[in-house]
C-alpha cells in the first residue's frame, strides 16, 4: 500500500498561514485529491484538550518546560489519532505547525535551547518526519503592518514583537539546517502566495 505524505507549514503570527491553507484545500478540493487538513496543538480530542490549556489566557504563570511538554504531549497523541492513520490510508496529511514550531517558539524565543526541544520530541523527529515544510517566510513586524496588529488575544499572541522576532530569527536557523524546510515568499497577494504554494508542491513530487 502506498503511503500518504506528510506536509506542514510553518510561520510567524500574521504569516497568512490559515489563509493560505484554506486556498489551498480549496485547490485540492477541485482536483479530487484525497488529504486531510489538521493542526498542532490540537487535531484530535485529548490534543484540543490539551490546546485549551496551553493557550488559555488566565494560564500566564504556566513554566516554559511545562509548555514545551504540553506541546510534545499533544503532538504526540494527534500523530497517533490523526495523522498516522490518514497517512496509513493513503491520503496527503497537511498539518498547520508541528515540531518547528516548538524549536523556533520554545527553543529559540522562551530561551530553553533547541537541544531540550530536540530531546523531548524525539519519537516525533525520528519516526515522524515530514517529507516537506513549507515555512511562510515573512517577518513579524511586516506581517503585523500588513494585518493591523496581531487580531487574537491567546496567551502565545499575547507576546510582544520582541518575541516574535526571536520566533523567527528560530526559523531562519531551521532553514538552513534542515533541507526539508523550504522558504516561501509571501510579500505579494495571497493568490500570488498560493500559486507559489502550489508549484513548490508540484516540483517537490508531492501533488
Ligand atoms: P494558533 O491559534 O493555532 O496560531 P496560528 O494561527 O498562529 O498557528 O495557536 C497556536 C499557537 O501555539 C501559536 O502562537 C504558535 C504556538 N505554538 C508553539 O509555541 N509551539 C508549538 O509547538 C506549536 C505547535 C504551536
Amino acid at each position: 500500500m502506498v503511503k500518504g505524505k506528510f506536509i506542514t507549514f510553518e510561520g510567524c503570527e500574521g504569516s497568512g498561514k490559515s489563509t493560505q491553507l484554506r486556498l489551498l484545500s480549496e485547490y485540492l478540493g477541485k482536483e479530487g485529491i484525497p488529504y486531510i487538513l489538521t493542526r498542532e496543538p490540537g487535531g484530535s480530542s485529548i490534543a484540543e484538550q490539551i490546546r485549551k490549556i496551553i493557550l488559555d489566557g488566565r494560564n500566564m504563570e504556566m513554566c516554559d518546560e511545562c509548555e514545551a511538554h504540553l506541546y510534545a504531549a499533544a503532538r504526540m497523541q494527534h500523530l497517533k489519532d490523526t495523522v498516522v492513520p490518514a497517512l496509513e490510508s493513503g491520503k496527503l496529511v497537511i498539518c498547520d505547525r508541528y515540531v518547528d514550531s516548538s524549536l523556533a517558539y520554545q527553543g529559540e524565543a522562551r530561551g530553553l535551547g533547541m537541544e531540550y526541544i530536540a530531546a523531548i520530541n524525539s519519537q516525533a523527529i525520528t519516526n515522524y518526519s515530514p517529507d516537506l515544510t513549507v515555512f511562510l517566510n515573512i517577518p513579524p513586524d511586516k506581517a503585523f503592518k500588513r494585518k493591523h496588529g496581531a487580531d487574537k488575544n491567546d496567551r502565545m499572541e499575547k507576546q510582544g514583537l520582541d518575541f516574535h522576532m526571536k520566533v523567527y530569527g528560530g526559523y531562519l536557523k531551521l532553514l538552513q539546517k534542515y533541507p526539508r524546510i523550504c522558504a516561501v515568499e509571501c510579500g505579494g497577494t495571497k493568490f500570488e502566495t498560493n500559486a507559489n504554494i502550489i508549484a513548490l508542491l508540484k516540483d517537490k513530487g508531492i501533488i
